[in-house]
């Protein structure tokens, strides 16, 4: 097991080594890609790939691949999240948004090319034991219609109208939970892992997403901008609903505690030490930003 400073340190290596070289006619759009994926994100999503990988007896260099996939589509949702006709926030990872820097029309390419280039990524050790095609196709499942993608289309639908908490929680997991939950059962499939552990990767990266954008809520209004490293108040600002407008921030810690705790119990599943992970989840319910 490795720390989670190593971790990180090997994910921002690949992620270096997977971008294109930027001696060509486009090299805007890839100087787009790299400003944004090299921004300092706190690579949540990837270490999961790399956690659920070690805790079902796989390698790190097996699951690197799928863990810098799903940094680019979060990346990628990050800029168009940002963007004047969703968001319209200014500010990202401690520096200016995508769009401020690169305008609205290379910054929309630079999502769609960080898009792709997961699926290249996620392909390029590809094998004969099915293992990219399997882990590829939770990717490409979580990150579309009917999650990542889905989830920003109801946040958007439900700016200025009042959504039930079933509505909320749908909206939440689909656009936060999905790519978490790839990225768990990825580092899973990464290591061969049977169906039942791949499962208990879904229940906990739904659960473990959920209290992510619920704590991410509850940032908007209770942080700052430069400790979050993005705007605050972005969520009043765009009339949107969320868990925190409808419930308040007691609940909402609350119930980013409950979730955190039936997150971790899903752990139970596997055979192997998930401290890593269990004191990671933990954590993230703790975080500043
Ligand atoms: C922000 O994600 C968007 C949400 C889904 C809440 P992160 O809080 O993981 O952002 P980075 O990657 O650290 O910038
Ligand atoms: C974003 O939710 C979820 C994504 C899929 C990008 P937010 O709009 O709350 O994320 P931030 O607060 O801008 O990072
Ligand atoms: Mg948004
Ligand atoms: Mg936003
Ligand atoms: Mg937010």
């Amino acid at each position: 097991m490795n720390d989670i400073n190593t971790m990180i340190s090997l994910i921002e290596n690949a992620l270096d080594n997977s971008l294109p070289s930027e001696d060509c006619l486009e090299a805007e759009l890839i100087k787009a890609m790299k400003y944004s994926l090299k921004a300092g994100g706190k690579r949540v999503r990837p270490l999961l790939t790399l956690m659920f990988a070690d805790a079902c007896s796989g390698t790190i260099e097996a699951a690197l691949p799928f863990a810098c996939a799903v940094e680019m589509i979060h990346t990628y949702s990050l800029i168009h999240d940002d963007l004047p006709c969703m968001d319209n926030d200014d500010y990202r990872r401690g520096r200016p948004s995508n769009h401020k820097v690169f305008g609205e029309d290379i910054a929309l390419l630079a999502g769609d090319a960080l898009l792709t280039l997961a699926f290249e990524t996620a392909l390029s050790q590809a094998d004969n034991n099915n293992t990219s095609a399997k882990a590829a196709s939770v990717l490409a499942r979580y990150a579309g219609a009917k999650g990542m993608v889905g989830g920003q289309t109801i946040d958007l639908t439900y700016e200025n109208k009042n959504a039930s908490v079933d509505i909320l929680k749908e909206m939440d997991v689909k656009k936060t939970s999905a790519l978490i939950m790839a990225a768990c059962e990825m580092g899973c499939i990464s290591a061969g892992a049977d169906d039942k552990r791949i499962s208990a990767a879904r229940a906990f990266g739904e659960n473990i997403g959920l209290a992510f954008q619920i704590i991410d809520d509850i940032l908007d209004v209770t942080s700052t901008s430069s400790e979050l490293g993005k705007p605050v108040g972005s969520d009043a600002e765009n009339n949107k609903s969320t868990y925190v407008s409808l419930l308040g921030l007691d609940k909402c810690k609350e119930i980013a505690n409950e979730l955190t705790e039936k997150a971790v119990r899903s752990l139970d599943e596997f055979e192997s030490d998930t401290s890593q992970i269990k004191e990671f989840a933990l954590s993230l319910l703790n975080r500043k930003n």
